[in-house]
């Protein structure tokens, strides 16, 4: 019970609360476990991640039923270092909150069958979270950072520009008509030879390179909707490679960096947009602009949002890397918060392949499979 007193204490009496978070929704294995406090303080006790890079790495991209299985195998285990790690019983929790989409659903029924079997044994509340809004989420946990704000969600399935009016209201501003940003720098690091996760090689790569060598288009550039798109850029890439095939790694260098620039270009444009179209809806004071999800790792992109946020007058939040990319301690967090709002889940939940965080949303004029999806 040691950790179970922290959050009581720092309520100088009340209680707060202890949340086991479980992430399995795409192909990270993630368990962490997270204190909030009656103010609204959030400490990450746990935080365990095991990737599966090594499972999917020779097909170039997640294959969903080795990832589901890999789940099965690794869950209970990464629950338990997580516990062990916070110092804290089953029965110390007052909840336990899996995602339950969107995300792979093989995945997804792993995470939310584990969760329901400990609310079961231990009677604890159960919170089905949604990822998206955990990643949204997060700067609360990291920062102490309230709603409203304006969020940019960047990952390998998503990309997404919404409002955060509060816990379980958003307004989608915009979002891909075809492929999620993490997919276009997986899809473009494949076509060019480098290693998976293709975001993390593609920077790596661009380090060497020198601008002016290649022209790529700035996708969607003074578009009036917010929405995004990276197919035709990686297809722009393809051409080029192949034009210049077989090719050497100064090519490969110099391809990586001019990409990174025409995405930096094209997203840094769209938040502006979305900028605009926030305008009155954000109040004076919510100028903050939260990006999330792995490709916020992104040192090129950040440096372009950093001078965005700079002449809008906003303010710029990225949560450090490993709350960024997929984990567990965001999934607890946003449980958490959940749970201060009463809003928990029976056990009849059923998870959810697809879950829009704003459903009232109109699909993207051209959506394609991954503009759907979110
Ligand atoms: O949020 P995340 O860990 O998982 C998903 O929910 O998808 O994001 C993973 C994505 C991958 O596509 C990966 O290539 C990309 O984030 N990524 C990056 C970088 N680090 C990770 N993309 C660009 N630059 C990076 N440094
Ligand atoms: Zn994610």
């Amino acid at each position: 019970m040691m950790v179970a007193a922290s959050p009581d204490s720092a309520a100088g009496g009340e209680r707060g609360t202890l949340v086991l978070g479980i992430e399995t929704s795409c192909d990270e294995t993630a368990a962490a476990v997270v204190a909030r406090s009656p103010k609204g303080d959030g400490r990450v006790l746990s935080n365990v991640v095991r990737a599966q890079w090594e499972e999917h790495r020779r097909y170039g991209g997640v294959v969903p039923e080795i990832a589901a299985r890999a789940h099965v195998e690794c869950l209970d285990g990464i629950i338990g270092e997580a516990m062990r790690e916070a110092g804290v019983a089953f029965p110390d929790l007052d909840a336990v909150a899996a995602t339950a989409g969107p995300g792979l659903i093989g995945g997804l029924l792993v995470g939310v069958a584990t969760a329901k079997a400990i609310a079961l044994a231990h009677e604890i509340d159960l919170v089905a979270v949604n990822h998206l809004e955990a990643h949204a989420l997060t700067v609360g946990l990291t920062e102490g950072l309230r709603p409203p704000y304006l969020l940019l969600l960047i990952s390998g399935g998503h990309t997404q520009l919404l409002i955060v009016h509060g816990v379980g209201r958003y307004q989608r501003l915009g979002t891909t008509i075809d492929d999620a940003l993490g997919e276009a720098f997986d899809k473009t690091a494949k076509l060019l030879g480098l290693g998976f996760p293709g975001g993390p090689a593609v920077e790596k790569a661009a380090a060497a390179g020198k601008r002016g060598r290649f022209t790529l288009p700035r996708p969607m550039l003074g578009r009036s909707e917010a929405h995004f798109s990276f197919a035709g850029l990686k297809t722009a890439v393809r051409h080029q490679a192949q034009a210049l095939a077989p090719l050497r790694e100064e090519d490969v260098a110099d391809l990586c960096v001019e990409f990174e620039a025409a995405v930096a270009e094209s997203v840094a444009d769209r938040v502006r947009r979305a900028m605009e179209i926030a305008g009155e809806r954000l109040p004076d004071g919510a100028r903050h602009l939260v990006v999330a999800g792995g490709v916020a790792a992104n040192k090129a992109l950040r440096g372009a949002l950093t001078d965005l946020a700079g002449q809008e007058g906003y303010t710029l939040h990225v949560p450090p890397a490993e709350l960024c990319t997929d984990n567990a301690a965001m999934v607890a967090w946003a449980g958490a918060e959940r749970l201060r709002l009463g809003l928990t889940d029976g056990l009849d939940f059923e998870a959810r392949a697809r879950w829009p965080l704003d459903p009232a949303a109109v699909p993207a004029l051209g959506a394609g499979k991954q503009g759907a999806k979110a």
